[in-house]
């Protein structure tokens, strides 16, 4: 089968339907970053290289049963070594911005405990240094799920207040070292993700939980994402209030916050199901975006929490309200139904059930949106619209960045690389929530720019490496990269040039 010709028609085919979809790169804003997204410890490798200190997902990582596969970050895409390859892969694509984060233990392997690692600083500095040079807009977070095993075996890391005094110290070295040309920093990702499976069902480190949220050895699923959540908070507050009061002003840059961003729809048309879906965003995303923005957590989880939700001191509120963000990341990828769980009866067993709701994919038998490779998400682009348009609606419209948004591919060994390339699900989604996207543009939501998740196929954190993100397919035997349908799609959507010409000047297609 001539794999090429089988591809090329595919891909003709999806150009044509972007061009009856009438999807454009100039329906958004000339000055509109379009980029990929990445994370440090999902593609680097190189863990102990150069200094690095051991972080959390090391440790994690390394404990038998907590990956699927027994797999590990060690030598991940080895990005460390083949960053330059990396960044002229995004030439290739034709992206004016690269969103990636930084790795807190080759900066500061002990946290405040130690030395600033000069070596790490030299390796962001290649990063960024090569970036800039093809015109590529680095788009830096601060931290992105890893931190130093020094402050997790000190202090319990985000349980502690101490956490805020570490997080503050590295940011500032950050900004001290990159910020005369980095001009886009967030400041931590997903947080709501990260104290969800790190403390409410254990299943990312530090692994904490309790019956029945899961099974674990220690923690307290009812009390320590919130107390985890509130220095995270605190955390983010200190590092925008340093940036304002000493580097801002001079280097010119801005500062945000990322946050997962499902979207729901009610299962059934009544009332009450109509307020979960308010429950369920404002135990989503307002949970850390209403402090931040408003000053303090929403009432609905006041209401439903009570004392297992802490509470601001007013020091820590009006720090709050003088800090702020510049902008909000939303990082997108599916949406589900919600389900009233105060009047109907629910097994709230997990972290969902927190907002008395619970969430399904399904409804009369029928799924929402076509499955994915990633349990639980759905592909459903007009969600992509109604995510931006409530966090306008809610915000004042705040410059928005979709930081992420992406279609996971399971595989295993015995995968054909072939159907892994030929990536039409990918594209469809991609098309899809772009269109949507730009439709919540022409209704005036300020967003500012648009990450895929991923660059390269990369670590999926407990999936391991059986799920596929990226636009180019990764051998991780020999680091070959390859691009996918998707990379060639995206490629013509941001350069509008036409197929066949595309098709001629990609020398990288005539490799398979
Ligand atoms: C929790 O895990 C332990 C050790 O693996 C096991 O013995 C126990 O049965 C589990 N408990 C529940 C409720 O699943
Ligand atoms: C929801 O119910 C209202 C009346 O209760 C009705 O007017 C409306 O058409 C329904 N919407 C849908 C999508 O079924
Ligand atoms: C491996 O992946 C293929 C799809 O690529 C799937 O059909 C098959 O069931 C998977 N096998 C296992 C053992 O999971």
């Amino acid at each position: 089968m001539d794999w090429c010709k089988v591809l090329g028609f595919v891909y003709s085919l999806h150009l044509f339907l972007s061009y009856v979809s009438c999807l454009h790169r100039d329906q958004f804003p000339s000055s509109f970053l379009f980029g990929t997204s990445t994370s440090s410890y999902q593609i680097e490798g190189a863990y102990l290289e150069d200094n690095k200190g051991l972080n959390n997902w090391d440790v994690f990582t390394h404990t038998k049963g907590n990956i699927m596969d027994g797999a590990n970050g060690d030598n991940a895409d080895d990005h460390y070594h083949r960053y330059m390859e990396d960044i002229e892969l995004m030439q290739t694509l034709g992206v004016n911005s690269y969103r990636f984060s930084i790795s807190w233990t080759r900066i500061l392997p002990r946290g405040r405990f130690g030395e600033v690692n000069q070596l790490g600083i030299s390796f962001y500095n290649g990063l960024i240094n090569a970036l800039l040079q093809k015109g590529i807009v680095p788009f830096v977070t601060i931290q992105h799920f890893d931190v130093p095993k020094e402050l997790e075996d000190r202090y319990g890391s985000w349980l502690s207040p101490e956490i805020q005094e570490d997080f503050q110290y590295y940011a500032e070295v950050c900004f001290k070292a990159f910020g005369d040309r980095v001009k886009h920093w967030v400041t931590i990702n997903e947080p709501n993700i990260l104290v969800n499976l790190g403390y409410s069902i254990g299943v990312h480190p530090p692994g904490r939980c309790s019956l029945p949220y899961g099974n674990c050895t220690s923690g307290n699923s009812k009390v320590e994402p919130y107390v985890a959540a509130h220095n995270i908070i605190l955390s983010h507050a200190r590092a925008v209030n340093v940036y304002r009061k000493f580097y801002q002003e001079n280097q010119g840059g801005s500062i945000g916050i990322v946050l997962a961003s499902s979207w729901f729809e009610p299962l059934r048309n009544i009332t009450v199901d109509q307020m979960a879906v308010q429950r369920a965003l404002s135990f989503e995303t307002g949970w850390f975006l209403d402090p931040i923005i408003l000053g303090d957590y929403p009432s609905e989880m006041r209401k439903i929490l009570g004392s297992n939700l802490p509470v601001f001191t007013s020091e820590q509120r009006n720090l709050l309200l003088t800090t702020k963000l510049d902008f909000i990341g939303i990082n997108h990828y599916s949406t589900v139904y919600v389900k009233d769980c105060i009047l109907s009866r629910c097994i709230l067993n997990s972290f969902e059930g927190n907002g008395l709701l619970a969430t399904t994919g399904e409804r009369d038998g029928k799924l929402i949106g076509n499955p994915t490779g990633m349990p639980g998400f759905y592909v459903v682009p007009y969600g992509m619209e109604k995510v931006v348009m409530n966090m306008k609606e809610r915000y004042s419209n705040i410059p928005m960045y979709i930081t992420e948004n992406g279609y996971a591919q399971s595989s295993n060994s015995s995968t054909a690389i072939e159907d892994l390339v030929d990536d039409v699900e990918r594209v469809k989604f991609m098309q899809g929530h772009l269109t949507y996207l730009s439709s919540a543009i022409r209704k005036g939501a300020d967003v500012r720019g648009y990450f895929v998740w991923s660059l390269i196929d990369n670590f999926e954190w407990s999936f391991g490496y059986s799920l596929r993100f990226g636009l180019h397919h990764v051998n991780y035997k020999t680091q070959e990269r390859i691009p996918k349908l998707s990379a060639m799609w995206y490629r013509a959507f941001l350069g509008d040039s036409a197929i066949n010409q595309n098709w001629n000047e990609n020398p990288s297609l005539k490799t398979y």
